[in-house]
Formats: structure tokens, C-alpha cells, sequence
């Protein structure tokens, strides 16, 4: 089986050539709710996910972005949908977390403009990396319910003093055209999620050397920042076009293929 690879075909076929709990982690967008016309377009979704659920390993995270079409006046839920799936079949919902879009593409009709998708966090177990992204705090603490007496009130001598705490779970992108990546190429495929994204995700869930999956890996934005943060990678495309750009795209990020 080959690391640091796109598989051109179903990801149902690739995940075939998997052990059980192979995968240190998943990222991934899937193609949702027909709302865009991919090539090849084949999405056996609950076959996918129990599948998906086979290769992760223990403590493995699968990060799913996600968002809903409107369709006859209603928003799908597809999303949501799927997340009691995921649950339904032993993943634990970590976390829903929020993909922020800070400049979307202007909505019209009596609605506000869709800012957000969503970026669900499906664990197996509990997590077993966790490398969180920091900010500096303002008030050089951190309360928690240790901190609290019996009154249930913050006891603030007892706070432990940092410097950082953990960033909320709204995630805040810009995108676009020579935002979401400053690959041109990638731009031919018409639903590329962020860099930044790919980053903050692979690192939060990810140590070097682990390997990471992407069963929609589309022009190839979770190869790319695996590839320049020292993870290894795998991923499926359906589509030969958009492997095509992927491969091109990926070219001058390439170190070596490596073989297991
Ligand atoms: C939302 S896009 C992923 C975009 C990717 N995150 C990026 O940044 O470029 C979903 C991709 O899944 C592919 N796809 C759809 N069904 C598939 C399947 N069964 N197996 C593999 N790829 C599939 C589509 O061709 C499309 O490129």
C-alpha cells in the first residue's frame, strides 16, 4: 500500500487495502447535499462511515466538515443527520465545532447570509492527541471547578496563573480566491476548504510521523499541509480530473513517497 498517495477511485475501494484501526486520524469534507455537480459523484454515506469507524484507530478523531443546502424553503439538517449517525454507530460527538467564514458569498431572500459550516469532531474513544491552539489571556487565569468553593462562587486566589488558555471552538477564515490557499490550481475544483483549517485541525489531533486519510480529498488541501507538518498521508478521489490537479498541486510540496 502506498503512503503519501492519492487512490483515483471510491474511497470504499481504498479503504478495502486498510487494517482495522489504521488511521491515526480522518479530515475531511464529504460531498454534501448535490451542492455541487463533482465528477463521479458516488456517495454511499452509511457504508462509508462504518468503514471509516473500521480503520480509525483507538483515540483517532474524525474531523468532518460540513454544511446544509436549503431546499423548498427548508435547510437539510443532512449534517445533523449524519452526526447521529456517526454517533449511532459508537463514534462519541467530541465536539461541533464552527467553521466561520468571514467574508461568505452574499445570500439573497429573507435570510441572513450563511456565515458558517460545521466542523464536527467523531471521536473513537477518547481522544488520545490533543495539542490545543492557544491565545494569550487577559486576565492571566484560568477558572475551573477546583477553583470553586462551596458556595459555588470562583475562589479567585486559587486560580492557577497562565499566560494561555485555549482558543474557542468558532474557527474564523477568510476564503476566496488566493486566501483559502495561494495555489492557483487548486481553484479548478470548485469546494476547497482553507489551509488554515487543514492546519489547525491536523495539528490539534495529530503528532508528526502520524498518518492521516482523506476519503474526499478533492484538490488535495489535506495532503498538502500533512505533507509540510511531517505527517504521513493517504487519499481517495473519485474524480480523475480533480486527482489530475491534486497531483499537480501537490508536486513541489512532495519530499518522497514513502512505502509500508
Ligand atoms: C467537498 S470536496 C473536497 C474538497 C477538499 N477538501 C479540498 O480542499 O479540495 C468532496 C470531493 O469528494 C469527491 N468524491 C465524491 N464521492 C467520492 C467517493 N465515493 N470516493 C472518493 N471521492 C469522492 C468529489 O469528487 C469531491 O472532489
Amino acid at each position: 500500500m502506498k503512503l503519501n498517495n492519492i487512490y483515483n477511485e471510491n474511497c470504499l475501494d481504498t479503504m478495502k487495502l486498510f487494517k482495522n484501526n489504521f488511521v491515526d486520524m480522518i479530515l475531511t469534507s464529504p460531498p454534501y447535499d448535490d451542492l455541487r455537480n463533482y465528477n463521479g459523484y458516488d456517495f454511499q454515506f452509511e457504508k462509508i462511515v462504518k468503514e471509516l469507524y473500521r480503520i480509525l484507530k483507538i483515540g483517532g478523531v474524525i474531523i468532518w466538515v460540513v454544511g446544509d443546502k436549503t431546499d423548498n424553503g427548508s435547510e437539510t439538517l443532512t449534517s445533523f443527520k449524519q452526526a447521529l449517525f456517526f454517533k449511532k454507530i459508537g463514534f462519541n460527538v467530541h465536539d461541533t465545532m464552527i467553521y466561520y467564514k468571514n467574508n461568505p458569498m452574499p445570500t439573497a431572500g429573507k435570510r441572513y447570509h450563511q456565515h458558517f459550516e460545521y466542523i464536527f469532531a467523531f471521536s473513537k474513544g477518547k481522544p488520545s492527541v490533543f495539542n490545543p491552539i492557544t491565545e494569550s489571556t487577559k486576565y492571566r487565569g484560568i477558572a475551573n471547578m477546583k477553583n470553586r468553593g462551596k458556595t459555588g462562587n470562583i475562589d479567585y486566589k486559587k486560580i492557577e496563573r497562565t499566560k494561555e488558555k485555549k482558543v474557542g471552538n468558532v474557527f474564523f477564515y477568510s476564503v476566496g480566491g488566493g486566501i483559502s490557499t495561494k495555489d492557483k490550481i487548486a481553484y479548478k475544483h470548485p469546494a476547497i476548504f482553507p489551509e488554515q483549517l487543514a492546519i489547525d485541525q491536523i495539528k490539534t489531533w495529530t503528532n508528526e510521523n502520524d498518518l492521516i486519510y482523506d476519503p474526499f480529498i478533492g484538490s488535495g488541501t489535506t495532503a498538502k499541509i500533512a505533507q509540510i507538518f511531517n505527517r504521513k498521508w493517504i487519499g481517495s478521489e473519485i474524480s480523475k480530473e480533480y486527482t489530475k490537479i491534486a497531483n499537480e498541486r501537490l508536486k513541489k510540496y512532495f519530499k518522497k513517497n514513502l512505502f509500508l
